[in-house]
């Protein structure tokens, strides 16, 4: 068990902790004094009829209570001060983690599993850590202080109650161990639970329920999940009750041992009987505590197989980071170079990419076509470093890419992938994502040269417009619009390009072919290439093939050479309507005319 790095999460709360500690000895204290008092009135006021007396003693049991009761709520204050910083520390380190995770982690994870972890376990935790470590300090405290009593005012009722003490402390390390097991398995369903929920109601996934009319049967895979769930978290609660039955057990036998033995004394005038009840109050405030500390152990277990599951994503290594001494690319040419490239997605597995020479010039557009799964979209990673290659090297201007910072790399290459991500957001806040300091003058300038500026000025609440689910449905060829105003807006010196398959009507088309063109000029264009316009007009084509550079030329070179490349165009391109944003710009603009003008 990691003890150590546990600690560590409660070291920023030393301070808080000693204020604990300090309100927990306060708050003990405060009960040694009731049974005193409740002695005294056994044993002097009322055998000296001294209502003074009387008063006196019952007004400060009273006045004890309510100190106690104070104390009480400091403690809880800093528990959950405590408690909530713990948390509050652990999601953040979690999602810090979590974003710096390589893109095969999350293509390996279920969406749902990360919320379960960065949810469910920190929250399940906090309810475990400010109760356990608050207890036990409050026990053992007053374990201690309350043993200690009990032999200054009688050894030999003292030693008779302490000998039923280890029958509570044995049996204990076996139910936490169970208890860690248990907790473990509840979490893991509780995951499952999550990432299933997160798969069938999003919206891709609730699409493909309803078409393929999965309800009753997804229905039936979330209760026979939540019925695991159930059914683990019953034995959790569960465990160990028997154990607590007999501590229960014991704990009212205890008290009739010291009547009995304290009873004779007391009969041969040995003690008093104010001593016996006060022995007993106390044997009472004892056993409640003992009980706890068992328990204790069955509780630590249990939070540490909630940390043990945080630190297994904690400690998944970040993969791609900076290395040390890594440099800042500063503003590149744009000259891109793969280097006898290998790549694949699991060590040992097939390569995905083999031996991949290319040079791609500054300012050169470059269409990559291929067969599907050819490795088009993977060698397109591998540029942004969303991946890094197994043998070989891809360099920027002559820089190994794992030389560079991330960041400035980052900061040079915009990438618009095949399906269009949208935040939940407002049109707005998802374009300036590109450019967060961009001025409302260049970010329509952006939406102009995307030819999506009209269409969002039309919307009753124009850039305001909220995305998604509880907002605007945006259309498949406005989001790839959106897509390309927000590259536009970021203006890199090296673009990526996953061009949509699905193929748009011929007016939406027009207009993403047009708003392509100005795009291309001026930077390195990498673009996997579905249209016919984009292919002609790139400077290089590369085709790929099992992860393969096969052919590399002009269009017009690779339709002479009969090859691979010839046959897809026979396949997929020839029958594409081409030309028109290249050399027809009057019919576009006749177009866009018609579709309301004054656009740019
Ligand atoms: N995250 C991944 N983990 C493991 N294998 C993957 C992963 N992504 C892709 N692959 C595999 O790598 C190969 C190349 O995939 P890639 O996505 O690069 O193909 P592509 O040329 O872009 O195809 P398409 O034209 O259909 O988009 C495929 O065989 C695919 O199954
Ligand atoms: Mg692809």
């Amino acid at each position: 068990m990691p003890w150590g790095r546990i600690a560590g999460y409660f070291r920023p709360y030393a301070f808080l902790l000693a204020g604990v500690i300090g309100s927990i000895v306060l708050g003990s204290l405060l009960g040694l004094v009731q049974p005193l008092l409740i002695r005294g009135i056994i044993d002097r006021a009322i055998p000296q009829r001294n209502m003074v007396l009387l008063s006196e003693l019952t007004g400060l049991i009273v006045t004890t209570a309510l100190a106690s009761a104070a104390v009480g709520v400091l403690q809880g204050y800093l528990n959950a001060r405590i408690g909530q910083g713990v948390m509050f520390d652990l999601r953040n380190e979690m999602y810090r983690h979590l974003v710096r995770m390589p893109l095969q982690f999350f293509t390996n994870t279920k969406t749902g599993e990360i919320m379960s972890r960065v949810n469910n376990d920190v929250n399940s935790l906090q309810m475990v850590v400010s109760d356990t470590v608050a207890n036990s300090l409050r026990n053992v405290i007053s374990v201690v202080i309350t043993v200690a009593t009990m032999f200054a005012l009688n050894w030999q009722l003292a030693l008779l109650s302490l000998v039923i003490l280890p029958l509570f402390i044995v049996p204990t390390r076996r139910v936490g161990r169970m208890n860690y097991n248990l907790r473990k398995r509840s979490q893991e369903k509780l995951a499952d639970l999550s990432a299933l929920m997160q798969e069938t109601l999003g919206v891709s996934g609730i699409l493909l329920v309803k078409t393929f009319n999965k309800e009753p049967s997804e229905v039936e895979r979330f209760e026979a999940k939540n019925r695991e769930l159930m059914e683990a978290q019953m034995r959790q609660s569960l465990v160990g009750r028997w154990f607590f039955m007999m501590l229960t057990t014991i704990s009212t036998a205890g008290p009739a041992i010291i009547y009995w033995y304290g009873g004779r004394l007391v009969m041969g005038d040995a003690m008093t009987l104010g001593t016996v009840v006060a022995f007993t109050a106390y044997l009472g405030q004892l056993y409640g505590p003992v009980s706890a500390l068992a328990n204790i152990h069955v509780n630590v277990m249990g939070s540490a197989a909630l940390f043990s599951r945080l630190f297994e994503y904690l400690d998944k290594p970040v993969e791609i980071e900076d290395r040390p001494g890594a440099v800042d690319v500063g503003r590149v040419r744009g000259q891109i170079q793969f280097e006898n490239v290998y790549f694949r997605y699991r060590p040992g597995g097939e390569w995905v990419l083999r031996g991949i020479d290319l040079t791609i010039e500054p300012g050169q557009l470059v269409a990559l076509v291929g067969p599907s799964g050819a490795g088009k979209t993977t060698l397109s990673y591998l540029i942004p470093r969303l991946y890094d290659p197994e043998v070989g090297r891809v360099t920027l201007d002559g820089h190994d890419l794992r030389d560079v910072t991330l960041s400035s790399l980052h900061g040079q290459i915009g990438v618009v992938t095949q399906e269009t991500f949208l935040f939940h957001a407002s049109l707005r806040d998802n374009l300036l994502y590109a450019k967060p300091d961009a001025t409302e003058e260049e970010m329509e300038a952006a939406a102009k040269a995307a030819y999506i500026h009209d269409m969002i000025q039309g919307l009753p609440d124009g850039y305001d417009t909220l995305v998604g689910e509880r907002g605007y449905k945006l259309s498949g060829g406005e989001k790839q619009r959106i897509a390309l105003a927000r590259v536009i807006l970021k203006n890199p010196r090296i673009l990526i390009l996953d061009e949509a398959t699905s193929a748009l009507d011929s007016h939406s088309e027009r207009y993403i072919q047009a708003a392509l063109q100005p795009l291309f000029q001026g930077r390195t264009s990498i673009v996997i290439a579905h249209r016919l316009s984009t292919i002609l007009r790139a400077d290089q084509i590369v085709v790929i093939d099992g992860g393969r550079v096969v052919e590399k030329g002009t269009h017009r070179e690779l339709l002479a050479r009969g090859g691979l490349y010839a046959r897809l165009y026979a396949e997929q391109f020839a029958d594409q309507e081409a030309g028109q944003p290249v050399d027809g710009e009057s019919a576009l603009e006749r177009d866009l005319n018609v579709a309301g003008g004054g656009q740019g």
